[in-house]
């Protein structure tokens, strides 16, 4: 029997204007398979390489990735290695395919906490995509979102003590100004693969709303149409924001 176009099935003007994604099982992919952990990154990043195109493709606008949370840092040193050298030849050749696509890139996270080198190619990629008009690519690195709420509210204290904000002006709004998510508009949509059903720290204060879509595909398996299928069932959705 032929799969289900889910491309075909999607109404451009109804797409989320921001998907957020929990790129999990990749360590799962690699076991069943016989084959050490970083293996399974390494295909999760393929995996990505697609999913980004299939986004751009259609006109998503906003896409959040989860590649390293701040709870991470506790896996076996062998494996933050590969992860982060993973993270360098990845943005290398992003660098290097710059021109063949139209992706801005940014990270959220605190990204201080990497090696200096990482910093500097984030930076320098961050400055060269700046400019670019199709899907904005933020990378979740070393990010989350206890740390990343914490984060805010020392700026604001901060800023308080300087007397740059008033108290009374604190709200909702003005709170989300001093995220790492402040240009960027909430998730509409946050998939998450591997079966797993859990948010784990990743954008809890901007997932308030969010449809939450699981799958049961480990990451390095997941593929365009799976993306496209998430977003067609995202569009059969009835979003009430709290309202009737
Ligand atoms: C979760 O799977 C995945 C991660 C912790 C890393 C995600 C990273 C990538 C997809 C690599 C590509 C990203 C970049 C930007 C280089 P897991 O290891 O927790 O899987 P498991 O739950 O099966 O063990």
């Amino acid at each position: 029997m032929k799969d289900i176009d889910y491309k075909e099935k999607i109404y451009l003007d109804k797409l989320p204007k921001h998907v957020a994604i929990i790129m999990d099982g990749n360590g799962r992919w690699a076991k069943k398979k016989n084959i050490p952990r970083n293996f399974g990154h390494k295909a999760g990043a393929k995996a990505l390489q697609k999913i980004l195109k299939a986004a751009d493709d259609i006109g998503i606008k906003h896409l959040t990735v989860y590649a390293f949370s701040t709870e991470n840092w506790t896996r076996p040193k062998e494996e933050i290695s590969g992860l982060m050298n993973l993270l360098r030849e990845y943005l290398k050749q992003y660098l290097k395919d710059m021109d063949k696509n139209n992706i801005k890139v940014d990270i959220i996270g605190d990204i201080t906490k990497l090696d200096k080198d990482i910093q500097e190619q984030i930076e320098k990629i961050k400055i060269k995509t700046y400019n670019k008009t199709g899907l904005n690519l933020h990378i979740a690195l070393n990010y989350g979102g206890h740390d990343e709420i914490i984060r805010a509210i020392k700026k604001i204290g901060q800023d308080l003590l300087d007397s740059k904000i008033n108290i009374d002006e604190i709200n909702k709004d003005v709170f989300a100004t001093y995220l790492d998510t402040k240009d960027i508009p909430d998730p509409d949509l946050l998939i998450r693969t591997s079966g797993e059903q859990r948010i784990s720290n990743f954008l809890l204060w901007q997932i308030a709303y969010s449809e939450l879509y699981f799958c049961d595909k480990l990451w390095p398996d997941y593929n365009e149409n799976d993306f496209y299928k998430a977003i067609y069932e995202f569009q059969k959705r009835n979003r009430r924001f709290g309202g009737i």
